[in-house]
Order: C-alpha cells, then structure tokens, then sequence
C-alpha cells in the first residue's frame, strides 16, 4: 500500500489520523507504516458494539458434582488414561495475556512463587503435567501461546531450564494474533509515530492463532482429538486429568469445563450455564440479580464457577473459526501517541479488544461441567495480594504439600 492509498483507505474508515507523523517519518519508518496499516484488521472496530448483549432464557446446568467424582473415578480415569496412552489428546497453555494486574515486569508464568527456594509458574505446571505422564507412560503434546511482546522471554526461559527436563520436540509455542487497540470513540491509536497500537487479541483467539501459526499440521499427523486449555494463572490445576478427560468422552459431551463451587454470589467468576437450551458460561456481571442469589436446598443454583480449564473436541473447534467470536471492549491504559509525545496513562484511556475462550463454549452443542474442590484444584494468581493473589496462591500450594 502506497501513501496515497492509505489515505483514501483511512478517509474511509474515519482513521486517517494514522498518517498524522507520515511527514517526520524517515524512509524505513514510513515503510513500517505503511506495512502496519495494511495489517490491521479495522473491521473488528466498525463491528464495536457497546451496548450490552441481550441473555436468553438461563436454565441451571447438571454438573458432574466432587460426590458423583469420587464414587466414579476409577472408571472416569481408566477411559481418559487409555486416550492419554493413545495420544489422543495435547495441552494447550495460554500464557499471551499481559498479566497487568501483577503488576510484575516479565511474562506471568516466569514469576517465582517460591519463598526458600526458585519454583516459577512454569515449573509448577510441568510438575502437575509430569504427575500425569507418570501415570500414562507416554508424554503428550504441549503447545503453549504466547504474545508478540512475551514470546522470547517465554521461550528463553523454557530453553534455559531445558525445558523442565520435558521433552523439546513435544513443546510448540506459537505466537497469539493480535488487535489493534482504540480510544473510547473508536479512533485507533499510534504506538508510535510509525507503528499502530496493537495488542494480544484476547484468550479467545487462541485456536485462529494456533491454526493460523501452522501447528495444526501437527495435529492432523498426530491424530490428536481433543485439547485441554488451560490458563497460565492456576498454580494448582491438573492438567490433562485422566479423569476430567474420561468423563467429558463417556457423558457424551463436545467439550468440558473444570468448575468450581462459588464461595458466595458475588464472587467474581463465570458461570456455566444453559441458554435457550445450548451451554454457555455468563460472566459475573452478566447474571441477573434474581438468579445470582437463587438457592435450592441450601445450595446457590447458579453456583458452578469456571476455572479456565477446559476440554475441547478439536473437530468442534473449526466452528468457532471464521471470525465468529464477537470481540469485547476491555477499558485499559493504553500507552499511544498524543501531541507528538508517547504517553503512558496509569488510567484507561481506550479499549483493547479481546475474544473470549468463553464464547467458544456457545458454539459447542454440550458441556460437562465437573466440579473439582477447590481447594486442591484452584488458586489463580491475578494480584500481587489480596484476593486471587500470590500471597492466596502460596497459602494454598503449601496445604497442598509443595515446599515453596
Ligand atoms: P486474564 O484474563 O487474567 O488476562 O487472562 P491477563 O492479560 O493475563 O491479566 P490482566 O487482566 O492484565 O491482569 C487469563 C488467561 O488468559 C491468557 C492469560 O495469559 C491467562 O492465562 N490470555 C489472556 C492470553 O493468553 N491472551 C490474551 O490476550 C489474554
């Protein structure tokens, strides 16, 4: 694209206040521009809809309950070892998000959250996935996707560690898509002055990046049926579990989701639920307040959180392809360009924009919702303190038994 057509093509768009520095651009900076331009995707901005989505009817979801789990495990965990053992089934790591809310300066999973010892995000995780391997006698996949300003970091450190002793060949990272980034109207920030903001597109656009990174390849060669994805917060989740996995396939179900019971109504996660009959999971500020604090025998209706962890059939996931999976306004501080000066805001100034990996769940024709305790199976670490933070996470780990 050349300038005068970039021009035009912005007129267009309303965004021709990207070719505001063109005129102090050296060469190869206006080249990068240019280039910049071309890639961005500004159909995702048109599409922006700000006001809130219409619920349909919300029915309660039959969960596979800990009580139901613990009188079936044996017979859960024989059918998910044995797909296990046949390779049917690869993890996915989502580790792209910028994990702003640690506030720590290095991809999340690098964090040490060992207090004697060093014991990163990372290696905690590969340890839960060796306890699995242990079992099976054979090593799965692991494809882990991280973002255009994380991925080397990421990879170095993995390199470093030799991988936690995992096998190199079985461990793909890819490199998540990415977004550009706006102000509240709509108008598309400069990064700098030759290059757009973009951003990570949110969890949601992880199977479009893995696809479109290549690795699908792999799967096909390797037959591989189904993949659990897993977020990099959880320093306590299993990961592949036998019996998550057993379940999922022998209940008949396209996909699956580890849940939680909620500690209280207000408390901040997703809920899966039924809409108009097909699975879906709503967002905590998204339950109507009748049904938030709806109770059947002592016990919230609406009561299974997710955990991000969850089991998709990888046939299924093709439907959520195609730029299907409607795009949210997160509000952030976003650094950009404002009168010649790169600004970085401590407030949010603009949105990113972010698929969500529950969205993906709707496409799905059945969900198992299995409940793990979780006291044993869950401790994000989002904050540096408070709730779901580092200090949260270490008090579980250690009732866990792991030395930190
Ligand atoms: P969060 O929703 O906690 O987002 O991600 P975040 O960006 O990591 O953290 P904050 O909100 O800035 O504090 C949940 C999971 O989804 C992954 C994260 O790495 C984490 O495992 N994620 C999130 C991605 O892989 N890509 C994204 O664009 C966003």
């Amino acid at each position: 694209m050349d300038y005068e057509r970039a021009k035009i093509y912005l007129e267009e768009r309303g965004q021709q206040h990207l070719l505001k520095y063109y005129g102090e651009l050296s060469e190869e900076e206006r080249a990068q521009l240019l280039k910049d331009i071309e890639n961005t995707n500004f159909s995702i901005i048109k599409k922006l809809n700000k006001t809130p989505k219409k619920i349909g009817k919300i029915t309660p979801v039959n969960a596979v309950t800990v009580q139901d789990i613990k009188r079936r495990r044996l017979q859960f965990e024989s059918v998910g070892l044995n797909m296990l053992h046949e390779g049917k089934v690869a993890a996915v790591l989502l580790a792209g998000g910028q994990g702003s809310r640690l506030g720590y300066d290095g991809p999340k999973g690098t964090f040490n959250i060992g207090v004697t010892r060093e014991l990163s995000i990372f290696e905690l995780q590969m340890n839960n996935i060796f306890s699995v391997v242990k079992k099976t006698g054979r090593y799965f996949h692991l494809f882990i996707m991280t973002s255009v300003q994380n991925n080397e970091e990421t990879v170095q450190f993995f390199k470093d560690r030799k991988f936690f002793g995992y096998p190199n060949d079985l461990i793909h990272f890819f490199i998540q898509d990415v977004a550009p980034t706006c102000d509240f109207d709509g108008k598309i920030f400069l990064d700098r002055k030759n290059r757009v903001s973009l951003a990570p597109n949110g969890n949601g656009g992880w199977y479009s990046s893995l696809v479109n990174s290549g690795l699908a390849r792999v799967m096909e060669h390797e037959n591989i049926e189904w993949l659990n994805v897993y977020g990099v917060d959880n320093v306590l989740q299993k990961i592949c579990d036998p019996s998550f996995i057993g379940a999922t396939v022998l209940k008949q179900c396209r996909c699956g989701a580890k849940v939680v019971s909620k500690t209280c109504p207000e408390e901040k996660v997703g809920v899966m639920c039924n809409e108009d009959g097909k699975p879906t999971v709503l967002e905590y500020f998204e339950i109507p307040e009748h049904l938030k604090s709806k109770t059947r025998k002592g016990e919230l209706v609406y009561r299974f959180g997710v955990t991000l962890n969850y089991l998709f059939n990888v046939h299924d996931l093709n439907l959520t392809l195609s730029g299907r999976l409607p795009y949210h306004l997160a509000e952030k501080a976003i650094p950009h360009m404002e009168d010649g000066e790169r600004v970085v805001p401590n407030q949010p100034c603009g949105y990113k924009l972010e698929t969500l990996i529950v969205d993906m769940v709707k496409f799905m024709d059945s969900c198992l919702a299995y409940e793990v305790e979780r006291e044993k199976e869950f401790a994000p670490v989002k904050n540096l303190s408070g709730t779901d933070s580092v200090d949260t996470a270490r008090e579980l780990l250690a009732k866990n038994g792991i030395t930190l």
